[in-house]
């Protein structure tokens, strides 16, 4: 029987089911069905944060299951994120407050820092005005804090590059327990994965199935011919090897549906496996950076935009903010490196 992978174990000896619901992008009025419908199906693990602007609705969702008896909070992990407004260390209790509050929670299992990138106080929206400079470090002894206090089970980081995360376990007090960024079988990696395992810090998959970020209109993950490939002849989806696959590489993955059998088929991922020839497959998977889908004209102007999914354009600006280029924000990790 193939191994179930249900759980991976993080450095706080606690342990994160391997799938989550991912909530991102899920409309209002229909993120609480699928909350319900996940949970239902055997999901016990949702990913929330401030900034997707839907946790008042999870809660609601939450707290029927309890009420209902359909499963109990200590069963279930619930992540949640700061958003890059409330970096202030005097602001993340207030945050984290309101997250619980909203979620109706007493308790977080995870809290991340969203993003490596701080936004002024009280600023709303992404206006680059609104950018200024990062105080990593400040801000993670915040965060230690509700750790001590029992609010945040564990704490990670969220979109940190090997450089970031390196600076930050240098200072740390509390090694950061995860690193939650997009990861998926055309952006695979392998230098902020071998680091994140070296350092013993789970790295969690946002996008695993390649879903576009803000702007943009297709998914190329799912439509890979290796991933096809592979699905037709383990009778699966593309969908189902791609989470395989992160399950497999050591991520635990966090699959957004708000629709009843995609959320049930991206749930059957554990009795089943990719076998070594197969996997070896999707090593060879042409990495973002390198597929030649734009054009000569646009190639340059877009050619970072085209290595990542989420490519956090809207922290980068020459005068305000921390980062001045997506190169300085991602230290480099723009490529296949
Ligand atoms: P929907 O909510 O209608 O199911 P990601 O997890 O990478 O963010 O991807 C989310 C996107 O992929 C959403 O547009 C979601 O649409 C779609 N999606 C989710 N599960 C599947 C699946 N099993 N097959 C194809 N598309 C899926």
């Amino acid at each position: 029987m193939a191994k179930a992978i249900q759980f991976f174990e993080l450095n706080t000896g606690a342990k994160i089911p391997s799938v989550g619901l991912g909530t991102w992008r899920a409309a209002p009025g229909a993120v609480a069905d699928a909350v319900t419908t996940a949970i239902k199906a055997g999901y016990r693990h949702i990913d929330c944060a401030r900034l997707y602007g839907n946790e008042k609705e999870v809660g609601c969702a939450l707290k029927k299951l309890f009420h209902n008896g359909v499963v109990k909070r200590g069963e279930l992990w619930i992540t949640a994120k700061l958003w890059c407004n409330d970096h202030a260390p005097e602001d993340v209790p207030k945050s984290l407050e309101t997250t619980l509050q909203d979620l109706q929670l007493d308790y977080v299992d995870l809290y991340l820092i969203h993003w490596p990138v701080s936004m002024k106080k009280g600023s709303e929206g992404f206006k680059p005005e609104n950018l200024t400079e990062t105080n990593i470090p400040a801000t993670w002894r915040a965060m230690e804090a509700l750790y001590d206090s029992g609010k945040a089970r564990a704490i990670g980081v969220s979109n940190f590059s090997s450089k970031k995360l390196g600076d930050l376990l240098a200072v740390a007090r509390v090694p950061p327990a995860v690193n939650q960024v997009e990861c998926h079988p055309v952006w695979q990696q392998p230098k902020l994965h071998e680091f994140c395992k070296s350092k013993g810090v789970h790295l969690s998959g946002y996008s695993p199935l390649g879903s576009p970020g803000p702007g943009k209109t297709k998914t190329q993950v799912l439509k890979n011919s290796i991933l096809n490939t592979i699905g037709e002849k383990l009778g699966k989806s593309p969908a189902q090897v791609a989470l395989r696959w992160g399950l497999q590489m050591g991520h635990s993955v966090l699959p957004k549906s708000t629709n009843e059998s995609r959320i049930k088929e991206n749930f059957d991922i554990f009795y089943w496996s990719i076998p070594e020839d197969l996997f070896a497959k999707l090593s060879e998977i042409e990495q973002a950076s390198q597929c030649s889908c734009l054009d000569e004209s646009n190639y340059q102007a877009f050619r970072i935009m085209a290595e990542r999914l989420v490519s956090g354009t809207v922290f980068v600006h020459e005068t305000y903010g921390s980062y001045k280029t997506l190169e300085e924000l991602w230290d480099g990790e723009t490529s296949d490196a």
